[in-house]
């Protein structure tokens, strides 16, 4: 990831998003699992992310261990406890395997602390600097929605694999490359009636604006609903969409997604390619498993959307997904949970000039959901 873009460079993509937290990405997201050994090895080999950096007992860390996987400017980190009884433990005891950071890159991170804390975010962690022989990373932390955390990161002047006390992971066990590039946007869910109240937190605290809203009139089927708000920060560059559940005939799948996690927590992570059939087809053969819409979709999806640069007949057979709006259109595929429980799952995406997050495809996605729910038993 390139570290040479200061705040100042940023353009403003969203002129009412207030730039007291001048964002540069996101600079790694951190989920706690039960076997980080092993969910390390399935992001390698079905999703094509590199081995980077590792901490663990051999390099003197004697509770947990961290796994760092790289693909583009997607960073993961995966920790898994060493000991019982510890936060980590607690976490996964209570969420199973999940996020809980969502780090944000900084370039200055004691004023992104001073700065939401100031306006009312929880302290997770004070700013503190560490260093090996890399250089130094300034650190801190504020809370968001469940037991999800923020933390900022400045590596500025820091030029190793990954933080300090991390050491690189340098395996010959070489992966191919699945070609994605960043995350576009993670979404959170939250319980009944709380979506306001962590919009407000994104719009107050960390002074994201309000992209769009989604009502459970735009959101429902036949049987379920929900309800959505996006927020980006000001160079739109992090954008977290924020669902909650809404009545429906049957259960909604966030409430499905809060009865499981036990509380709020991010629910999926999107992440961007340049070429999507050739991104889901290499994760198709890898074993990832996308949900898929009835055939019917393609019929009349063109009659929706208009004329695309791809063939069709590709798109359907992997069951890529495709919405327009006023700036473009857009291709999208969602997976199953890739967790034990129906939590976590993540969304392929290929913007072609569309801003928007597929709100035309919402009725054969949840559609979808709802299949996979019945066969949970959990609808
Ligand atoms: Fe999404």
């Amino acid at each position: 990831m390139s570290t040479n873009i200061t705040p100042q460079d940023l353009e403003k993509v969203n002129p009412l998003a207030e730039d007291f937290l001048p964002l540069l990405g996101t600079d790694y997201v951190e989920l706690y699992v039960g076997n980080a050994k092993q969910a390390a090895y399935y992001y390698q080999t079905a999703w094509g992310f590199e081995p980077i950096a590792y901490a663990g007992l051999e390099t003197g860390r004697k509770d947990s261990v961290s796994y760092v996987l790289q693909q583009d400017k997607i960073r993961l980190v995966l920790t898994s406890p060493l000991q019982p009884d510890g936060d980590i433990n607690k976490h996964i005891n209570a969420h199973g395997d999940g996020v809980k950071v969502v780090a944000l890159w900084v370039d200055d991170a004691t004023k992104s602390y001073e700065e939401t804390v100031k306006r009312g975010a929880q302290s997770y962690m004070e700013p503190r600097t560490e260093e090996d022989k890399n250089g130094t990373v300034v650190f801190s932390g504020i809370h968001t929605y469940g037991e999800t955390v923020h933390i900022f990161v400045e590596r500025k002047n820091y030029h190793g694999a990954f933080l300090p006390g991390f050491m690189p992971w340098n395996k010959s066990y070489k992966t191919q490359s699945a070609g994605l590039k960043y995350i576009d946007h993670m979404v959170g869910n939250v319980g009944w009636n709380e979506m306001n109240k962590w919009c407000e937190f994104y719009a107050k605290v960390m002074g994201f604006a309000q992209l769009v809203s989604f009502d459970d009139k735009d959101i429902s089927t036949e049987y379920t609903a929900l309800m959505s708000k996006v927020m980006s920060n000001g160079n739109g560059r992090i954008k977290f969409p924020i669902n909650e559940p809404a009545e429906g005939r049957k259960k909604s799948q966030i409430e499905e997604y809060i009865d499981f996690y036990n509380g709020a927590g991010v629910q999926h992570m999107a992440l961007a390619t340049d070429n999507i059939i050739e991104t889901v087809s290499s994760l198709q053969k890898r074993g990832v498993e996308f949900l898929t819409v009835p055939s019917s979709y393609y019929e009349t999806v063109l009659d929706r959307v208009g004329e695309i640069d791809e063939d069709l007949e590709p798109l359907k057979e992997l069951g890529i997904l495709i919405d327009r709006d006023d700036e473009g259109y857009l291709l999208q595929i969602f997976t199953k949970p890739v967790l034990d429980r129906p939590t976590m799952f993540f969304e392929i995406i290929q913007r072609k000039g569309a801003q928007s997050f597929g709100k035309g495809n919402f009725k054969a996605l949840f559609e979808a959901i709802e299949r996979e729910q019945e066969q949970r038993g959990t609808l």
